[in-house]
């Protein structure tokens, strides 16, 4: 008797979290969409199906088209707005959009006789179109055409839109380099989740990744380095030249061409342009611009080094002038990053001229002399209307008036406070490239810590002691993925996902909605999308 009240119990306990389940899955939708309702039937996309785009829709509507195709096989056509739909018909369309959608909102609605995403501009069309995606069977996103499937799509009556302006994710291309078609699959990635800033880290110490027109010795001397380096297996990285050296860089038509292929998918790219200091592989090129009598060489190993630019030499700032020229038309964004972070001070306090800046400005030590660095490149930005965020160390001796922070390590509080804006990226939540795991043994080799899923999950972009009138400086929040031990696209993959899924969803879902077991079921449904697309994750089932 027993035995068969447990067997009941235990099947009323499986009925009750399939039921759970399903209800999630019915709307797996990762980052959670602001309001889901659940209707009856599903919508069946099939050959004959029309996608209806407005003007301002149509870029959409053949991006979907195309997604759409891969795996079903269907050629759907794209008809402007003008015509009547038909039932079996998806209308993308500006017109008559909810006044309370900002820019990047959408309403998706799915019925038996058709789908309408309806926004105020081709953003909001966008990501009620990835929405969709998310809604049709896992096997959608096969790079393959997939037989025998019937495309049904649950009716559903979505509202969404963003908390943060600021959803971003960042690839240090120095320390490993990753090819065009490298980065465009990092971008389709990022879109998947909604993610809309790409933070491009295309100068370190390891390699300088830019084509400058007017210094060709940044890239013919300073994208190369010995080998791989880090101690890493040369063999799990192809990003080498005949003669043998690791390394690349972005032609500007390159760049031109990665920008563009962003903005398609509605993510502004940041390039960064890291100074004073992390600037080994600059100087190895043009050693005239740090302090005089100072050898550089590009490292093959991580760590912080001594490569800075001379803060004294105004050839420096000239350089660093025409650098940024070069570099601003090529990226529409409002924000050039400029580093700012881990500047070395040794060469600077051991430079006379460096010394007797210090006294003849005025200021106190080396970190006053960070900030006159700061504020004359502030200027520079500036004059190329654009405007200068860097890191949490660029606040020492004081924030330029109308820079950006990207706090890692303090400083975005006290920033927005005083009217800053401020992106956060604190190590203990925001750090791809630490471990997945405490088992490090059982991980591909990273660069220590410990970040797990649960925790980036956990993280919370609002600083707590930050007064609530201040709370629209925060844009948002970022995963940096450095690359020291991450020599491939395959490890990138690895490092993104799943946690890129929990920054995405802390970034656009409302904080109150945040749901971890719900999340962890939409994880694990989310598996088979990255099954489909060939990505390479962490999976849900092994232990952390
Ligand atoms: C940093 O991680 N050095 C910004
Ligand atoms: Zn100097």
């Amino acid at each position: 008797m027993k035995r068969v009240l447990n067997f009941f119990l235990f099947a009323a306990f499986l009925f009750v979290n399939y039921a759970a389940a399903l209800a999630a899955n019915l709307a797996p939708i990762i980052p959670a969409p602001l309001k889901v309702e659940v209707g009856e039937g599903v919508f069946v996309l099939t050959a004959k199906c029309r996608i209806i785009a407005d003007v301002e829709s149509k870029p959409v509507a053949k991006l979907l088209a195309a997604r759409l195709k891969t795996a079903t096989g269907f050629s759907l056509k794209i008809k402007s707005a003008n015509i009547e739909p038909l039932a079996g018909d998806i209308v993308l369309t500006t017109e008559n959009s909810n006044i309370r959608l900002g820019a990047e909102g959408y309403q998706l609605a799915v019925t038996p006789r058709g789908v309408v995403i309806r926004a105020t501009i081709g953003a909001g069309i966008f990501y009620g179109s990835q929405s969709l995606m998310q809604l049709l069977p896992p096997e959608i996103f096969s790079t393959k055409p997939v037989a025998g499937m019937t495309w049904k799509i649950p009716c559903v009556e979505i509202f969404d839109e963003p908390r943060f302006p600021w959803r971003g994710f960042m690839l240090d291309v120095s320390r490993h380099f990753f090819t065009v078609t490298e980065v465009k699959q990092v971008l389709d990635l990022m879109a998947l989740y909604k993610m809309n800033t790409f933070h491009w880290h295309l100068v370190d110490d390891q390699g300088w990744r830019i084509q400058i027109k007017k210094y060709p010795k940044l890239t013919s001397v300073g994208a190369w380095r010995d080998g791989i380096g880090f101690g890493l297996d040369p063999k799990t990285a192809t990003a080498y030249d005949r003669a043998g050296r690791y390394g690349g860089f972005y032609t500007q038509k390159q760049i031109r061409e990665v920008v563009a292929y962003a903005a398609e998918r509605q993510i502004t790219v940041v390039p960064e342009i890291e100074m004073p200091g992390h600037s080994s592989a600059a100087l190895a090129a043009y050693p005239q611009f740090g302090c005089p009598g100072v050898k550089f060489s590009i490292p093959t190993k991580g760590g912080v080094y001594t490569g800075v630019y001379c803060a004294a030499n105004e050839g420096t700032f000239q350089f660093l002038e025409d650098v940024l020229a070069e570099v601003a038309p090529l990226f529409p964004g409002k924000y050039i990053h400029i580093g700012g972070d881990e500047v070395v001070k040794s060469n600077w306090n051991a430079c006379a001229n460096c010394q007797s800046l210090i006294q003849s400005e005025n200021l106190k030590n080396a970190h006053g002399l960070q900030s006159y660095f700061i504020q004359r490149i502030e200027k520079i930005v500036s004059a190329e209307g654009k405007s200068l965020i860097g890191w949490s160390e660029i606040r020492e001796g004081g924030l330029a008036s109308s820079a950006a922070l990207m706090d890692w390590i303090g400083g975005g509080a006290e920033s927005a406070a005083s009217g800053h804006d401020v992106v956060m990226t604190p190590t203990k939540f925001c750090y791809f490239d630490h471990y997945q795991s405490t088992n490090r043994a059982a991980e591909p080799k990273a660069i220590g810590g410990f970040l797990s899923l649960e925790k980036v999950y956990q993280f919370e972009p609002v600083p707590e002691k930050l007064a609530p009138e201040f709370h629209s400086h925060v844009l948002g929040g970022q995963g940096n993925l450095w690359t020291e031990y991450v020599p491939n696209l395959r490890q990138v993959e690895y490092m993104m996902f799943p946690r890129l899924g929990a920054l995405a969803e802390v970034d656009w879902s409302p904080k109150a909605a945040r749901d971890w077991e719900d999340f962890k079921s939409r994880t694990l449904l989310n598996e088979q999308r990255l099954n489909a697309l060939g990505v390479k994750y962490r999976p849900l089932s092994k232990p952390e």
